[in-house]
């Protein structure tokens, strides 16, 4: 797998991906990591990665679409071949997406399809709002439609009595890096297929977890 990531932050699951792919956890190639901000955290997870790096701001194109052009040409001409998006927080044109057909996953605080469609920390707080009892994140094959493409894995935390934005925010995060880096896993190695909208994994990692995502 000759890897991509997209990111727009901090970087933190840009870390996760990246140090899993330094150690045997993961066998992926990271080729580039691309931001659609400068100064942004991620560019220096890649730059201490020894990762090609690249900011792709929006004023420096004329539209939306420019931009992304800009982006899709880094992807090819990296070679990449699969994508991770990690806390980007534009939607990718059609264009994009159908440049890599289920070679695009996306991860999301959330155990989607609840509390779709926000930017941390907007899905943590309707969380909260809502008073839900279980939250978590979701790594998911990323379609046209925005948070809504077949689920890949999901991880549960409690939402506990006296839970902030940001102390449930920590706790999904905690779970995000454990889970992207696991999911990206069942890709390089060839064990996920996507298949009527659906994912199926073809692991005993996975079966163990989920038995029914069995082939
Ligand atoms: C993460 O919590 C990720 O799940 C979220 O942004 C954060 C990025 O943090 N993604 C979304 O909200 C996507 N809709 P990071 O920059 O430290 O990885």
């Amino acid at each position: 797998m000759n890897l991509a990531i997209m990111a727009s932050g901090r970087g933190s699951n840009a870390a996760a991906i990246l140090d899993a792919s330094a150690s045997d956890e993961l066998d992926a190639r990271p080729v580039a990591l691309i931001t659609n901000r400068e100064n942004v955290g991620a560019l220096d997870v890649a730059e201490s990665h020894n990762v090609p790096a690249y900011a792709v701001p929006r004023l420096a194109f004329p539209s939306r679409s420019a931009q992304q052009h800009r982006m899709l040409e880094i992807l090819q001409d990296s070679g990449a071949d699969f994508v991770a998006l990690a806390g980007f927080d534009a939607i990718l044109r059609p264009f994009i997406v159908a440049a890599y057909p289920n070679r695009i996953l996306n991860i999301h605080p959330s155990l989607l399809p609840a509390f779709a469609g926000g930017m941390a920390p907007v899905p943590q707080t309707d969380a909260l709002r809502a008073g839900v009892r279980i939250s978590g994140c979701t790594v998911h094959v990323v379609t046209e439609e925005l948070d809504a493409g077949p689920i890949v894995a999901q991880a549960a935390v409690p939402v506990l009595p006296n839970d902030t934005v940001e102390t449930l925010a920590d706790r999904i995060l905690e779970q995000e890096h454990r889970l992207y880096p696991l999911a990206l896993r069942w890709f390089a190695s060839g064990s996920a297929r996507v298949e009527n909208g659906l994912v199926y994994v073809d692991s005993e990692e996975c079966q163990a977890l989920w038995p029914h995502t069995a082939p």
